[in-house]
């Protein structure tokens, strides 16, 4: 049976302002170029997933909260029509411009939304699959996860995936200096906004919850994660666990796809990627002895990603 801890309820207090907005410092450039490329192996366990149900279609795909269409590219590949959407002022309009006019991706091939996660336009039973990447926790999860039950067709799947900032594996000294870096950032990324992101992301995505009505099939698989949550846990706002007995449960330890070598500067234009975006000058002292304990070298660094799959049931 599932359970909350009491500090569950923040995750599911509507926040008026929308995350990761242009105000709060998004450059959809520098997302690009840090943030980890989603790799081939990422969307093979989405079709698999999808793939393994009798009579799975591959008609209708809608990837909520697209940013800049990164993951809408993909699937373009393997569905017929695509819904990209994303609630935040000109998202839509720049994953356009980059699938239809940079890309050449045929237009007729997707639809470009302007809506939210918890309250899209689409009709009811009409989407095969939902994809919700590095969002879900900007979202007031229990509304939006009834909407993506609603847009769902019997048997459909939905996707939501989160990755937070890697880990290095270098020295202790190294270790140390970059965890004590993002303890202070975290003291500057406070308030409803950042608290609940927060309370969603740093336990892996197990304070989302599937209800037994509506939901089969749930299977949350932790990446790189050595074995414990707590590779997830950026700060101490952790929210509580609403895993269900019978939801299957997969750990997969050291995937290559999620370990990359760094150096400082890449360090730095990383974090820079987080809202709200902070300058190095605002952590200075942290980057310092960060910088110090890499010795000017780069470092093996291994990124913690959780993917929750379900099923809409009948
Ligand atoms: C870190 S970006 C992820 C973009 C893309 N899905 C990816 O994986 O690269 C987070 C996105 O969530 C969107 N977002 C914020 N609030 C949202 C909401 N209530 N519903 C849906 N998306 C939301 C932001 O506009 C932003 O584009």
């Amino acid at each position: 049976m599932a359970t909350a801890s009491s500090t569950q309820p923040i995750t599911d207090t509507p926040t008026q302002e929308l995350g990761f907005s242009i105000s709060q410092g998004v450059n959809w450039s520098d997302y690009i170029t840090y943030r980890p490329i989603y790799p081939t192996s990422f969307f093979e366990r989405i079709y698999s997933y999808h793939a393994q149900k009798p009579g799975s279609a591959w008609s209708v795909a809608h990837d909520v909260g697209a940013g800049c269409g990164i993951v809408s590219s993909i699937l373009a590949t393997r569905f017929d029509n695509v819904i990209v959407s994303d609630p935040n002022d000109g998202y839509a309009a720049l994953a356009r411009k980059l699938l239809v006019e940079e890309a050449s991706l045929p237009e007729s091939k997707f639809r470009f939304l302007q809506e939210t996660a918890e309250k899209s336009s689409l009709e009811s039973g009409t989407v095969d699959l939902i994809t919700a990447c590095e969002c879900i926790h900007w979202t007031t999860p229990d509304d939006s996860i009834k909407d993506f039950g609603r847009e769902l067709k019997t048997g459909g799947t939905l996707v939501i995936t989160y990755y937070t900032r890697p880990l290095i594996e270098a020295s202790e000294r190294t270790v140390k200096a970059w965890l004590a870096l993002w303890a202070a950032f975290s003291q500057i990324s406070r308030g409803g906004l950042y608290d609940k992101a927060y309370y969603i992301g740093n336990n892996g995505l197990d304070s989302l919850e599937f209800p037994e009505e509506r939901w089969e099939r749930v299977k949350r698989v932790y990446i790189n994660a050595q074995g414990t949550l707590e590779a997830f846990a950026v700060n101490d706002r952790v929210g509580g666990s609403m895993v269900k007995e019978g939801e299957e449960r997969v750990w997969v330890e050291d995937d290559e796809d999620w370990r990359h070598m760094h150096g400082i500067e890449w360090f730095k234009a990383y974090l820079a990627t987080w809202m709200p975006t902070t300058p190095v000058s605002a952590l200075q002292g942290f980057w310092d002895e960060l910088e110090l304990a890499l010795e000017g070298k780069e470092v093996r660094t291994r990124t913690p990603l959780a993917m929750v799959f379900a099923t809409k049931k009948a």
